[in-house]
């Protein structure tokens, strides 16, 4: 009996292309969208974590917005800067499909990180609606010093996500 589970079992592996970039092999438009994630960090209130964070999102016709994270004293109210950036975009230009979306941040000591940004669960989520909004994979730029994360999709982001496909 317990073979014959064995032998039903399958095994698999999900595999997410990863492309890293150092900053002399972006191209123009993408250092164009890295240098306006750069700036918004400056534009970020985080007077309690000190950590700022700052979103670039490229739209479909070349336009770039950016949003920064916004903190509050009753913590959970405030917001991280991919969600602010993208649901400003959205708000702005409803219209316009995201095409990619660059993250950098500066740590407790103002400083750029080294390791590339990593977006959080929700911000997954709410760019995973932006991508199926837009009908084509939004790529996602991860910024650190020590290179650029390339990811082509948000599904990478967020494999076996919940979407509306489960509606
Ligand atoms: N934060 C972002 O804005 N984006 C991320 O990807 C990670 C975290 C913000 C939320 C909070 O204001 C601060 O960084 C520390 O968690």
């Amino acid at each position: 009996m317990r073979q014959f589970y064995l032998f039903r079992m399958k095994k698999t592996a999900i595999h997410i292309p990863l492309l890293i970039k150092q900053e002399d092999e972006l191209t123009t438009q993408e250092l164009r969208l890295l240098n306006e994630a750069r700036l918004a960090t400056y534009r970020s209130y985080a007077p309690y974590s000190h950590f700022s964070v700052g979103a670039a999102v490229e739209l479909a016709d070349g336009t770039i917005v950016s949003g920064s994270n916004q903190e509050n004293a009753a913590y959970p109210s405030g917001l991280c800067a991919e969600r602010t950036a993208v649901f400003y975009a959205n708000s702005r230009y409803p219209d316009v499909p995201i095409r990619r979306i660059c993250i950098a941040a500066r740590n407790t000591e103002g400083k750029p990180l080294k390791r590339f940004i990593a977006p959080c669960g929700a911000c997954r989520q709410v760019l995973l609606e932006a991508e199926q909004r837009a009908g084509h994979p939004i790529e996602v730029l991860l910024h650190g010093t020590e290179g650029t994360y390339f990811i082509r999709s948000i599904k990478d982001l967020l494999p076996l996500c919940f979407d509306d496909t489960f509606l």
